[in-house]
Order: C-alpha cells, then sequence, then structure tokens
C-alpha cells in the first residue's frame, strides 16, 4: 500500500511551492545577511586606518580613471605565495573607506595593496612616464603625460563631503581645509603640522621631482607610496594564521 505523504500537495501546486520556498529562502537570508549590518566585529577595528587626504584622494581618482584596476589587484589574499610576495594579507579594515574598492580580479601586473614604500618616489615617476626604462620585460603601458598635466580637481571638499554621506569620519576642519590640503602635501614650504595631526602618516613632499608645480603624477605617486602603510601589520595579527 503507497503511503500518502503530507508533503504531497506542495508539491503539486506550483504557486504554494514557489511561495513557500521563497519563504524559506528569506528567512535563511534575513538570518545569514542581517547580523552583519549590527555586529561590531563585521570589520574588525584595526589600528592606524584613516581617511585619505584630498592628495591622497585625487590620485585614486587618476588611478581610477587610467583604469590601472584592469590589470592590478589590491588584496593580498591569505595564501603563503602571496603573503611571501606581498607582505601580510590585506585586512578587511584597510579598505573600509574605500568607495568604490580596488580590489581588482586581474592581475596582469602585481598586486598594489602594500606597494608603498617599496620604491622611491623618483623610481615611480621614471616607472610612470616609461616602464620599460625601470622593467626592460614591461608591458605595462606609459603615462608621461601625467607629469605634464596640472592637477585639476574641482572642488575636493564637495569630495570629502560626498564620502562622509558614505560613513568615512572626515572631520568638518578637514572639509573645510581639503583645498588647501591638496596643494599643501605636495609642498615642501606649506606648514605640515596641521595636515599631519589631521591625517596621522600622511607623508608631506613633492612627489613627481618638480617641487613648483601641482600635477597628476604628484597624486598619483602620493597615493601609491601610502597603499598599505598605514597599519602596522606586524602587530596587527600573527601570520602563524596563514594558511
Ligand atoms: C596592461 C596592464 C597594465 C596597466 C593598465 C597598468 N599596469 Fe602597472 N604593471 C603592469 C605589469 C605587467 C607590471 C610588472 C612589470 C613592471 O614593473 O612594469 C606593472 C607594474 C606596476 C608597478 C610596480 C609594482 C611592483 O610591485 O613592482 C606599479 C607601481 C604599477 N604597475 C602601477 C600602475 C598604475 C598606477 C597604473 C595606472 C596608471 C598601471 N600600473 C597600469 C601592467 C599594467
Amino acid at each position: 500500500m503507497k503511503k500518502k505523504l503530507s508533503h504531497g500537495p506542495i508539491e503539486r501546486n506550483v504557486t504554494i511551492l514557489a511561495v513557500l520556498s521563497l519563504l524559506v529562502v528569506t528567512i535563511g537570508g534575513i538570518v545569514e545577511i542581517a547580523p552583519l549590518f549590527w555586529i561590531d566585529s563585521t570589520i574588525e577595528k584595526v589600528k592606524g586606518v584613516r581617511p585619505y587626504t584630498p592628495l591622497e584622494l585625487a590620485g585614486r581618482n587618476i588611478y581610477m580613471r587610467e583604469g590601472c584596476y584592469n590589470c592590478h589587484s589590491q588584496m593580498i589574499r591569505p595564501f603563503r605565495d602571496e603573503v611571501e610576495r606581498y607582505g601580510h594579507y590585506s585586512l578587511a579594515a584597510e579598505s573600509m573607506y574605500d568607495h568604490p574598492f580596488q580590489w581588482g580580479s586581474k592581475r596582469t601586473g602585481p598586486d598594489l595593496a602594500r606597494v608603498g614604500g617599496r620604491y622611491s618616489d623618483e623610481w615611480h615617476v621614471q616607472h610612470l612616464i616609461d616602464p620599460r626604462s625601470t622593467v626592460p620585460e614591461s608591458i605595462m603601458p606609459g603615462y608621461a603625460f601625467l607629469a605634464e598635466r596640472d592637477l585639476v580637481t574641482g572642488d575636493m571638499s564637495s569630495d570629502l563631503r560626498a564620502l562622509k554621506l558614505t560613513g568615512v569620519p572626515y572631520s568638518q576642519a578637514s572639509i573645510d581645509k581639503a583645498n588647501n590640503d591638496l596643494q599643501a602635501q605636495a609642498n615642501p614650504d606649506a606648514d605640515p603640522e596641521d595636515l599631519a595631526q589631521r591625517y596621522p602618516k600622511a607623508q608631506i613632499r613633492d612627489f613627481d621631482g618638480d617641487p613648483k608645480r601641482l600635477t597628476e603624477m604628484d597624486a598619483l605617486v602620493a597615493y601609491l607610496q601610502m597603499l598599505g602603510t598605514l597599519v602596522d601589520t606586524k602587530a596587527a595579527a600573527p601570520q602563524e594564521q596563514v594558511r
């Protein structure tokens, strides 16, 4: 004798099946996703992470404009080969102020998440002008025009204000002084105290080798030189966790 299944009616009626499936998936989804919006540990707090300075932000905008992310990732995965080549694996907090993030999914060139401080400013300028002059086998395109073009950003205060709306904690002082900060970071004659206080570890100097002008090269090199330098990774997490 055939046993009557209690869920028979559900399986035979496509509407009920669809509605109940949707209900189950919805509950599952809420249980998995909703807590991420409330628990503080979703992105663990890491000492040293701060919002970008206006000059770094302008450099970042050039990085996106030129599509550098098409060949470069900015996310070191927790695997031994990556950690040995690029340094400590990337922490979630290190990109918490990135809108949009630049993790990337293509590595025609190397990962850049910790490229800051690895080379001198002169190396970067030379490499960006003519990659094959520093790395003969390079297939990276040249960006010589960046050194020729004055940095034109529009009002940086509105950039900072927009980022603040998305949760980046810029102070009112930083928003008010954004245009001034943009110039001051690359000007060896400016008083760096105020900027350095609001942006710890900000590197303040002329970046492109031409102190008289503020160029797109200044901004891009300022950005590259700060990548991965904010967090003291030796103190952040034990390397034993690397699988
Ligand atoms: C067509 C792919 C491609 C594009 C686009 C590209 N790169 Fe590269 N990049 C490479 C390759 C390949 C290398 C490795 C060889 C070399 O050092 O030139 C490299 C190397 C680098 C390095 C040295 C990294 C290291 O650890 O040695 C930096 C810095 C860099 N690129 C920055 C940039 C920036 C900034 C942009 C955008 C303005 C950019 N790249 C666009 C392919 C690319």
